[in-house]
């Protein structure tokens, strides 16, 4: 049997060239490699906690669907599911939240991060007390909702029920595998069972892919003027390359790179060749760089790559019948597992049926 991979990826709006090259170009190789069994999925519950939109949500669980396709996942290879199709998902979030505790959510980076944004507070002057007694002492029109702070336990629940061996995920969610894991041993240790087995992350080797803005500062995100994405028109895309943040150009031979041009330096290698950056780094070096040039470079190379990507989502897209076939087939196969082991923890906890 093989080791199982699962990841997945928020349905908040369309995936940019950080999550390209971050994670969905390596959920491909990893499909590839046909060393794991795979499964996809988009985490559309996950969404409502931050994004509940009714008239979009649809619409961006279709685009990430559309641009997994695009990118080279395939549903003969890789099981690809909707989070909300696996109902079996839903109720053991609620049977392993009464082993989660108030205190380690709230603890949680992202929930600090994610609670200051909807009580509007401004992170930087503020410390963790005062954001407790904000959320206690909240009304009821400026609340924290509890899906975020137990965001933590339904992702560890997308993990655990799938038995997922490998995690694939950047930095920013380390934290909450690490919880994922301490679930795991606590569910296994409260009920004496050896059940939950504790999920790694899944290191590439190498160094992790970062991918930077284009505002100088900080990696891509879905903010204005940092970023790319896989659906950008070539227009706009050239448009938004061209107006990268730069400096004044080196003042002497050899000299440091500021943020900036070393952020356009790293976006160079990953999308053109070794030679191209050799090019440009010794222009650099000899302040004969022209940024213009180097963009425009950089503009192309992006183009080669996302433009047949950009051609398969539009058609990915307008495939109705094609997206609901992949996604049945998707939640069948991830609620199989799903609903036995939901079924397992029943039992372990002692949820036993009359009839
Ligand atoms: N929290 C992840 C993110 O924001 C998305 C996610 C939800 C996820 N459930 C998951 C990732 C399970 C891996 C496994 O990127």
């Amino acid at each position: 049997m093989k080791e199982i991979v699962l990841s997945g990826i928020r349905a908040t709006g369309q995936l940019h060239l950080g999550n390209y090259f971050g994670a969905l170009s390596k959920f491909v190789k990893m499909q590839e490699e046909g060393i794991y069994d795979n499964n996809f999925f988009i985490a559309d519950l996950h969404a409502l906690t931050t994004h509940p939109d009714p008239k979009i949500l649809h619409n961006n669980v279709k685009s990430i669907l559309s641009e997994y396709l695009a990118a080279g996942l395939d549903p003969e290879k890789s099981t690809i599911f909707v989070q909300s199709d696996v109902p079996e998902i839903s109720e053991l979030y609620l049977l392993l939240n009464m082993h989660v505790g108030i205190g380690e959510l709230m603890r949680t980076a992202s929930f600090k991060d994610k609670a200051r944004k909807q009580l509007g507070i401004k992170t930087e002057n503020d410390n963790d007390d005062n954001i407790e007694k904000e959320i206690i002492g909240t009304d009821s029109n400026k609340r924290v909702n509890a899906g975020l702070l137990t965001y933590p336990t339904l992702m560890a629940v997308d993990i655990l029920i799938q038995h997922a061996d490998y995690v694939p995920v950047g930095k920013d969610q380390e934290q909450h595998l690490e919880l994922t894991r301490r679930f795991a041993r606590r569910f296994n240790s409260v009920y004496g069972v050896e059940y939950f087995k504790e999920p790694a992350n899944f290191n590439f080797g190498g160094a992790p892919v970062k991918v930077p803005g284009l505002d100088g500062s900080g990696k891509m995100g879905k903010s204005e003027g940092n970023c790319i994405y896989l659906l950008d028109e070539e227009k706009v895309l050239r448009k938004k390359v061209m107006r990268a943040v730069t400096d004044e150009g080196p003042q002497a031979p050899n000299s440091p790179m500021s943020e900036p041009i070393k952020n356009l330096f790293t976006l160079l290698e990953l999308v053109s060749t070794p030679d191209k950056v050799q090019f440009f780094t010794d222009a650099y070096n000899d302040c004969s760089i022209r940024y213009g040039d180097l963009k425009k470079e950089i503009a192309q190379d992006i183009l080669n790559i996302t433009t047949p990507i950009r051609e398969r989502i539009i058609d990915i897209q307008n495939d109705e019948e094609y997206l609901s076939k992949v996604v049945r087939m998707g939640a069948e196969k991830a609620r199989e597992r799903a609903a036995k082991t939901l079924e397992d923890v029943r039992q372990i906890m002692g949820i036993k049926r009359f009839y």
